[in-house]
């Protein structure tokens, strides 16, 4: 999949790319299934809200085999390589929650910031790309993105270490109201199989989700090779330091994993 000349100008005005339909029903069904039971493990990787419903799962793709495929996959992959311009690895993958009824706030904030102050990345040459694992609405804590936030650099940030259970440098709310007032928020919602691509500088964050419906996205985020992290402070399984390029898998991978999956399961 190669992105056109306008889906890479929209990328660079706006910050952000959303493609409704990247991933199929059944693609996105085994996916699921197997985000629910990483959950239900109990693995450091697997971050909790204050409450106890997960918040977080950390670096599935090194333990689970669909999400292994989906780290890999040619529909994510090839874009990103094509908008760098050079191979990738994975620095962070999490599969957020936003449990129903639990799932707590993510707060203002950017991403390159934590990237650059805690692991030491150079540059913002990475991208987040999340896959929607459930219907993201606009009622169960949609990502909330400020459009063209991403051309002022990093912004200064605290590190709020107490509101949430996962520290985060954060946004004060000046900086976060002349932003908005420039570029608005804007709210990607979709099915289960939607991809949305935003850059490392984007301003973004997200509400708690009190309905009784889940919201579970997927976030690779894609590192250039020669953008690797130069001073790691997290966890290896939180910020990566296998900087290996990815090789993509076949685009039927995913498809061919969830035939045999949902075979088994009759
Ligand atoms: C993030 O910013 O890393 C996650 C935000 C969300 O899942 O709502
Ligand atoms: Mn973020």
């Amino acid at each position: 999949m190669r992105l056109t000349e306008e889906q890479i100008r929209q990328f660079d005005e706006e910050g952000y790319l959303f493609l409704p339909d990247c991933f199929s029903p059944e693609e996105v069904a085994a996916l699921r299934l197997e985000a629910v039971s990483i959950y239900d493990t109990d693995r450091p990787e697997v971050w909790r809200e204050k409450s106890g419903s997960p918040r977080t799962a950390f670096a599935a793709h090194t333990y689970n085999e669909a999400f292994r495929l989906l780290g890999a996959h040619p529909r994510l992959i090839r874009p990103v390589e094509q908008l760098f311009g050079e191979q990738l690895y994975m620095h962070q993958y999490k599969i957020n929650a936003k449990s129903a009824f639990d799932g707590e706030v993510w707060q203002w904030h950017q991403d390159f910031g934590t990237w650059h102050r805690d692991d030491g990345m150079p540059e913002p040459r990475a991208m987040n790309i999340s896959v929607f694992l459930d219907e993201v609405t606009h009622i169960n804590g949609p990502l909330m993105i400020v459009p063209r936030s991403h051309k002022h650099g990093v912004f200064a940030a605290g590190h709020d270490l107490s509101t949430t259970s996962y520290p985060l440098w954060t946004l004060d709310n000046d900086t976060v109201t002349k932003l908005v007032e420039a570029g608005g928020i804007i709210t990607p919602v979709g099915k289960p199989g939607a991809m949305l691509m935003f850059h490392g500088n984007i301003v973004h964050g997200s509400a708690g989700n009190i309905t009784p419906f889940p919201r579970k996205i997927v976030y690779l985020t894609l590192n250039a090779v020669s953008n690797y992290i130069r001073k790691p402070t997290r966890p290896e399984w939180i910020a990566h330091q296998d900087f290996t390029p990815i090789v993509p898998v076949a685009d039927d991978a995913l498809l061919q994993y969830a035939q045999n999956y949902r075979q088994a399961a009759e």
